[in-house]
């Protein structure tokens, strides 16, 4: 299974959502291959938001390793599932869907909600990091299940 997670800059959301589905599918002993991507270029090469970083050790996922990237044509070939943070996102990677089957690969990480972007607000990254982990719990049961 390949998936990757998208929000704007790649460096608050997306890393969070990456890093604890990679730590989750882990424990797990699951073969998961997971990624991040932004669909802006602005912190292409930097690590994640230092309070992403900062949050997720808190609750013990090390995410200071990871490098931020442009979301690109190619991730649909790459990924099973392309998940993305918010309508914005949506709408984004959607544009550069070629075929019905890349429009298929991409949803809302959270099924029928957002994930609001904390960049402009510190106190969102812990409420933010914990409806990352939720979800990410649930996506490791969904498609983990047999059949
Ligand atoms: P993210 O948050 O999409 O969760 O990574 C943002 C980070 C940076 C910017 C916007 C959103 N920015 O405009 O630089």
């Amino acid at each position: 299974m390949k998936i990757l997670m998208v929000c704007l800059g790649n460096i608050c959301r997306s890393p969070l959502a990456h890093g604890i589905l990679e730590r989750l599918s882990e424990d797990e002993g699951l073969q998961w291959e997971i990624d991040s991507a932004g669909t802006g270029g602005w912190h292409v090469g930097a690590p994640p938001d230092h309070r992403s970083v900062a949050i997720a050790k808190n609750y013990g996922v090390d995410i200071s390793g990871q490098c931020c990237r442009k979301f690109e044509v190619d991730d649909f070939d790459t990924y099973d599932y392309i998940f993305v943070m918010d309508y914005s996102n949506l709408n984004d990677v959607k544009a550069l869907a070629r075929s019905d089957e890349d429009h298929k690969k991409v949803s809302l990480f959270l099924k029928n909600d957002i994930v609001p972007d904390p960049y402009y607000d510190d106190s969102q990254f812990d409420p933010v990091y914990k409806m990352v982990e939720k979800r990410c719990r649930e996506i490791i049961v969904e498609f983990n299940s047999p059949g």
